[in-house]
């Protein structure tokens, strides 16, 4: 019931703003998690492949970087990853210190319950505690962890966010750590658009139909009548702001009713809906947004080819 009202907020939030948008989270129901899950094994989306080879070169000097010799380290995940990705730092933790707790957190109940059973066969001398909530909700339990903590907060998920939303994600996060824990930042790194377009516009047309999935949503779960084949998928580089932009274009000049919002909302032809931003990274930016949120850049890792990189930061003090 809570999460309808929030869905029906920020839809019409969203669509009667004079430039109309809506924010990413709501790209990821059933269908579009499992979307999702086929953009990462696209030739075009090299994000996913690259972390995951960092990760593979690195996880053991990461979690050595992450630990304190007289304390055990525990591993907070915000969102609930991949469990591939993950395990490579969770196995990397229990060959340093033997078993140990994870905390992932994430607002979706079952993928957190698809992390924890996988882990369960694969990594059994993990103690997982799922965090159903958002990450700024978690705050008090990760501070009941106790030091030393490593927060992994991998995938490029934070480019989706605006900085300034960034920062005070991060802040929370900061105020459930102590001086000394560690945070994994993953980030997307800033290349020609040549390379980035396709990544999110894809020739099988996957990411198109992620992107469309939101309007499926909305004709669902709130009585809607968006025609999808009036709407197309449109992915930009904006140089400005240094990120890829994602938007549904009306193809016609077109009335859309929202039932449940009793809502009815106008496009004009060649109008946009904005509905991700993924923001592509240098260094200088990581280092600002780390510094503003209370961390510091230990060590980044990259890959041969500089597409992506792996961050260690240090919490410092308040
Ligand atoms: C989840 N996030 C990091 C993805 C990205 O690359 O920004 C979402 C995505 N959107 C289209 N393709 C992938």
């Amino acid at each position: 019931m809570q999460a309808h009202a929030t869905l029906a907020e920020e839809v019409r939030r969203g669509l009667s703003a004079p430039a109309k948008s809506l924010p990413p989270h709501l790209f990821y129901d059933e269908e579009g998690s499992r979307l999702y899950e086929l953009i990462t094994e696209l030739d075009e989306y090299y994000p996913t492949r690259t972390e995951r080879a960092i990760l593979e070169r690195h996880a053991r000097e990461i979690v050595a970087l992450a630990s304190d010799a007289d304390l055990p380290l525990h591993v907070v995940e915000l969102g609930a990853g991949s469990a591939h990705k993950t395990r490579l730092i969770l196995a990397a933790t229990v060959a340093a210190h033997g078993p140990s707790v994870y905390l992932p957190v994430d607002v979706s109940a079952s993928a957190l319950a698809v992390a924890e059973a996988r882990l369960a066969s694969e990594l059994p001398e993990v103690r997982v505690r799922p965090f159903v909530g958002r990450h700024e909700d978690a705050v008090e339990t990760i501070a009941a962890l106790g030091p030393r903590r490593l927060v992994l907060f991998i995938g490029s998920s934070i480019g989706n966010f605006e900085d300034d939303d960034a920062v005070r994600l991060l802040c929370a996060v900061r105020r459930g750590l102590a001086k000394g824990d560690a945070l994994l930042l993953g980030t997307d790194l800033k290349k020609s658009p040549k390379r980035l377009v396709p990544a999110y516009d894809d020739a099988r047309g996957v990411t198109a139909a992620f992107n469309k999935n939101v309007l499926c949503r909305i004709n669902r779960e709130l009585d809607a009548d968006f025609q999808l084949e009036h709407f197309s998928h449109v992915a930009l580089w904006n140089e400005a702001a240094s990120r890829i932009e994602m938007h549904l274009e009306s193809q016609i000049a077109q009335e859309v009713r929202i039932g449940a919002l009793e809502l009815t909302v106008r496009f004009s032809r060649g109008e946009r809906i904005h509905t991700e931003s993924s923001v592509k990274y240098d260094l200088p930016r990581v280092d600002a947004l780390l510094r503003r949120s209370g961390f510091a850049r230990e060590e980044s890792f990259d890959d041969d080819a500089r597409l992506f990189s792996v961050h260690l930061a240090r919490a410092q003090a308040p």
